[in-house]
């Protein structure tokens, strides 16, 4: 495999800041939303980095939630995890549970059906798989992914994520968050970890483009999704207009969705 900056310290660290950025609050408020935590509920999310969205979790449920696994490739990440730990779990091992691991090579750690939500900051597009013959970059862990997330899923789950549109403007991103956020505590180190983001921005995008990385236009997303055993999907642009939010549930689930502009 190529090298992944995923898997970097440095990389890590440059996206623990994006939170002051105003595209990002609204991308977090816009996923929590659709994952609408319930009491004693059991979740997990997915590429959690710096546990933006495990936050915006716990606190949406009031703190009444009953287990929070934290996935991540990233070592680095068990850092501010187990800063949310201390700061909310209070000794409750089950809540901010770091689980450093790679998700390119499944979810075979969960059992079936074991939890009520998956939640997901654009990081599932970064499933990475090659065909054996040709030595090509392919879906098939993406694929594969999604019909883990699906297994894992109890019947009456959710599945709430926010994934790249395909060719994302990042500096959109960039341009956003300064504009609409003149208040922030450390611009300059807002700044420099903004400029960081633009480079692995561009490595993403190239990396997009032959086929490593998933950023797929709303169509076909929804139809891996309806491979994968997903039967309702509803999605909102958020980001900035550079990333889709979408809710997904089992193909068995019972309810109407609305649809979202
Ligand atoms: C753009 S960051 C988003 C972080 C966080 N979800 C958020 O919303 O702030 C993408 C995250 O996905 C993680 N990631 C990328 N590839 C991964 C993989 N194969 N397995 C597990 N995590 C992965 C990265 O380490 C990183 O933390």
């Amino acid at each position: 495999m190529d090298e992944n900056h995923w898997f970097s310290e440095s990389c890590a660290q440059a996206f623990w800041d994006q939170k002051e950025g105003g595209p990002y609050k609204r991308l977090l408020s816009d996923t929590v939303g659709y994952a609408a935590p319930r009491a004693n509920e059991r979740w997990l999310d997915l590429g959690c980095g710096g546990g933006q969205l495990s936050d915006g979790l716990w606190h949406a449920s009031k703190g009444t939630i009953q287990e929070l696994v934290c996935l991540d490739c990233a070592a680095a990440n068990a850092k501010p995890i187990g800063a949310l730990s201390e700061k909310h779990a209070k000794g409750n091992s089950k809540l901010f549970h770091f689980v450093h691991g790679d998700f390119s090579h499944g979810l075979d750690s969960f059992p079936d059906g074991y939890f009520d939500g998956v939640i997901s900051g654009l990081s599932i597009s970064y499933a990475e798989s090659k065909d054996p013959v040709t030595g090509k970059y392919n879906d098939v862990a993406f694929r594969a992914l999604l019909k883990d997330i699906r297994r894992v899923l109890s019947p009456t789950g959710r599945f709430a994520f926010s994934i790249n549109v395909p060719n994302p403007k990042f500096w959109r991103i960039l341009f956003q968050s300064l504009n609409r956020d003149l208040k922030i505590r450390k611009p300059l180190k807002l700044i420099s970890n903004a400029l960081k983001m633009q480079a692995y921005g561009r490595w993403l995008c190239r990396e997009a483009k032959r086929g490593r990385f998933h950023y797929l236009p709303i169509d076909q997303l929804t139809a891996r999704l309806q491979d994968a055993g997903f039967g309702n999907v509803e999605h909102k642009l958020s980001y900035a207009n550079q990333a889709f939010v979408v809710r997904a549930l089992p193909a068995t689930a019972k309810g109407e969705l609305r649809r979202s502009a």
